[in-house]
């Protein structure tokens, strides 16, 4: 009976301190979850401009046809997303990739898993990045 309470004690002390661990989960912050993408950032001239862009900033690590393919490749951490895996389509919201791109790897989970995806907000306006995410939605197709 006394080994039972101990093992007892024991497992409710690991479910506990599970418990208590930080939860750092994929989570689309509220400032970004409320944006709404202005009208017209898919019409055909701004996912032309869009596609500029990823060719100049993008494609060296996320290949020329944004299949995660590119010439740079991080020996360790996370690999550069492949754009064209239509399993990814329904996660990747325009919200979602607006965030990513304008924050990149300095979010969490990515940077404690070591990404080395730079934060766009600072490069690029957010109309550039609202054409950026309109050419990411059509890699999927
Ligand atoms: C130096 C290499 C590098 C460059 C340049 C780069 N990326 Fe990335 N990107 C990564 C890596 C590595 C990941 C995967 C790790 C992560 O999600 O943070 C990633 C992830 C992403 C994601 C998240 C995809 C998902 O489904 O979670 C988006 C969106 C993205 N990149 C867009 C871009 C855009 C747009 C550009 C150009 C303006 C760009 N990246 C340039 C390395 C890069």
């Amino acid at each position: 009976m006394r080994r039972l309470g101990f093992w007892l004690i024991l497992i409710l002390a690991i479910v506990g301190a599970w418990l208590t661990l930080p939860r750092t989960e994929n989570r689309l912050p509220n400032d970004y979850a409320s944006l709404t993408p202005p009208t017209n950032f898919d019409s055909v001239d701004s996912i032309a401009a869009g596609r500029e862009i990823f060719l100049a900033s993008c494609a060296a690590c996320h290949g020329v046809n944004g299949n995660g393919q590119g010439a740079v490749k991080p020996t360790f951490g996370l690999k550069p997303s492949d754009f064209t895996d239509r399993t990814q389509t329904q996660r990747r919201t325009p919200q979602y990739l607006f965030w990513r791109m304008s924050e990149g790897g300095q979010s969490e989970p990515f940077r404690a898993q070591g990404s080395i995806m730079p934060a766009w907000k600072f490069q690029l306006s957010e109309q550039q990045r609202w054409q950026m995410v309109a050419y990411l939605l059509t890699l999927a197709r």
